[in-house]
């Protein structure tokens, strides 16, 4: 059987990497075989790329490359890593997906949604994924959570508004597909992200 594809989505230091942990152990528990990852990155070119988009090297990086790399990137994951994965009847969990490419590239950037959906389309055929997570806090917030952890990369370098632009198409499309997408408030304290983190994956599984 085909296995379940599920992505946690949200702004820079939201939770998404601590709260993947909670998802996979759950799913394990239960006995389910869990891939997880996350993009960009993935697979070895994937993270190549990651590093290019990262990085203060290219700064002044046209948003079109910036675009189409995170799509460069997703070809490779997809085909090399996720398709099969699913195929073979594991689950996989992805830090950051599509999504994060309509919120920073679209909201963020300003580039079209239409553009972004017809990379979508053109990658990654009528694959979707059947969970998404959004991870929803006052950018001001997750950038000082973020900033605890490590040096700021290109994207943590962007302005507040960068944020909230990003932050507001995250919300736009979880209300436009509201039977996919999920939003947790994330400002809370993580144990408290945990227990609701908890009963929407229940919720999901039943
Ligand atoms: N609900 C919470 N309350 C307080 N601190 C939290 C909460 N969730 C996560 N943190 C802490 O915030 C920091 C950032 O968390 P994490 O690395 O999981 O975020 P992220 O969304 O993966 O960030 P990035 O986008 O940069 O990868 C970590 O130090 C983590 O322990
Ligand atoms: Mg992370």
């Amino acid at each position: 059987m085909q296995g379940r594809f599920i992505t946690v989505e949200g702004i820079e230091g939201v939770g998404k990497t601590t709260n993947m942990e909670l998802l996979r152990t759950t799913l394990t528990a239960r006995g389910i075989s869990v891939l997880s990852t996350r993009e960009p990155g993935g697979t070895p070119l994937g993270e190549a790329v990651r590093g290019l988009l990262l990085s203060h090297e290219f700064a002044g990086m046209h948003e079109d490359s910036e675009l189409l790399l995170m799509f460069a990137a997703r070809a490779e994951h997809l085909n090399r890593v996720i398709r099969p994965a699913l195929a073979n009847g594991q689950w996989v969990l992805c830090d950051r997906f599509t999504d994060a490419t309509y919120a920073y590239q679209g909201g963020g950037r300003g580039i079209a949604t239409r553009r972004i959906a017809e990379l979508e389309q053109w990658v990654q055929g009528d694959l979707r994924p059947d969970l998404v997570i959004v991870l929803d806090i006052e950018p001001a917030q997750g950038l000082a959570r973020a900033k605890g952890r490590s040096e700021a990369d290109r994207f943590e370098s962007e302005t507040l508004a960068f944020f909230e632009r990003t932050r507001a198409a995250y919300l736009d499309r979880a209300r436009q597909y509201p039977e996919r997408y999920r939003v947790i408030d994330a400002g809370r304290p993580l144990a408290e992200v945990q227990e609701i983190l908890r009963r929407t994956l229940e919720d999901f599984l039943a």
